[in-house]
């Protein structure tokens, strides 16, 4: 099996700085990083760290040959990521505070110029019951969702950056959905409908700190998060959809890709960073996690 990421590739540009940036504000960090970031390519690293075949779908522009490279030295399947001749690679400047907390800029880029060429080569590679993954980082998610269906594919769906709009659209379509909880509210107040009753087999709420709920057949199943002093939140929702489908993928039950999500997630949060840092399988499932005395 395999799954075929629709996502995006950004250069992350990370600033450690005391606090995140009021308007008007002009200030000093003291610390940065550069490195492989936006959630397609987190969520393509995840699940290839995970031992799943990924296919990246993709764009970048003629500054972003590293960061193809870099997902192609995580084992990620890269021959269906576009370079585009006068479109820039995305990026994102990205603060993080001394709580873990961050702000993130995002220059969409090539992300928002991927070549609908691009996404039908790449999924006629697909056999039924393979993964689509998509995000809302990229165009062309209808499009993806048609081909997919037609094509019998499992189609999972992380609903971030958050828009209402374009969760509404792929809905009807969906076997998997994963969102955060401000997400989950938000979609509750526009649809009226509480996640349980959206019509999508499989949700994923999660909660930070707090864990994640999986919502199946109107059911709800907690996960607990584990326990993790905070350095940078950054990039650990992404690790932890990539880590359960990667497992599902894999012929795991829910329950025990989603527990290996959590340990994937909660390590990321120790870590400054996105792409670059996420957890191997042997670091996730040999990692110890103790309360803090
Ligand atoms: O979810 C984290 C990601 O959001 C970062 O890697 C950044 O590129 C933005 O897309
Ligand atoms: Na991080």
């Amino acid at each position: 099996m395999a799954i075929y990421n629709l996502g995006s590739i950004n250069a992350d540009y990370f600033y450690r700085v005391p606090h995140l940036p009021g308007p008007g504000e002009t200030l000093a960090a003291t610390d940065f990083t550069r490195g492989l970031g936006g959630k397609g390519a987190n969520m393509s690293v995840a699940a290839a760290r995970a031992a799943a075949r990924v296919v990246h779908i993709g764009a970048v522009g003629p500054d972003g040959v590293w960061a193809r490279d870099r997902l192609t030295e995580f084992g990620v399947d890269t021959r269906h990521i576009a370079q585009l001749p006068d479109t820039p690679t995305g990026h994102a400047i990205i603060n993080v505070d001394d709580h873990g907390e961050n702000a993130i800029v995002l220059l969409p880029g090539a992300n928002h110029a991927i070549p609908e060429t691009t996404l039908a080569a790449a999924l006629s590679e697909a056999s039924p019951g393979d993964t689509l993954l998509f995000q809302n980082e990229t165009t062309l998610q209808r499009q993806a969702v048609e081909m997919a269906r037609n094509l019998g594919l499992y189609i999972a769906y992380a609903a971030a950056p958050f828009d209402v709009a374009a969760t509404e659209e792929v809905l009807p379509y969906l076997d998997f959905l994963i969102l955060n909880e401000v997400e989950a509210s938000q979609l509750s107040e526009e649809t009226g409908k509480d996640p349980a009753a959206l019509g999508v087999k499989d949700v994923v709420v999660t909660l930070g700190s707090k864990g994640a709920r999986w919502i199946h057949d109107g059911q709800a199943r907690d996960f607990p998060a584990l326990p993790v002093t905070p350095v940078d939140t950054t990039g650990a929702g992404d690790t932890f959809t990539g880590y359960a489908l990667a497992a599902r993928d894999r012929g795991f039950p829910m329950e025990q890709a989603l527990t290996l999500a959590s340990r994937a997630a909660a390590l990321m949060v120790t870590r400054v960073g996105t792409a670059d840092v996420i957890p191997d399988l042997k670091e996730v499932t040999e990692a110890r996690f103790r309360a803090p005395d």
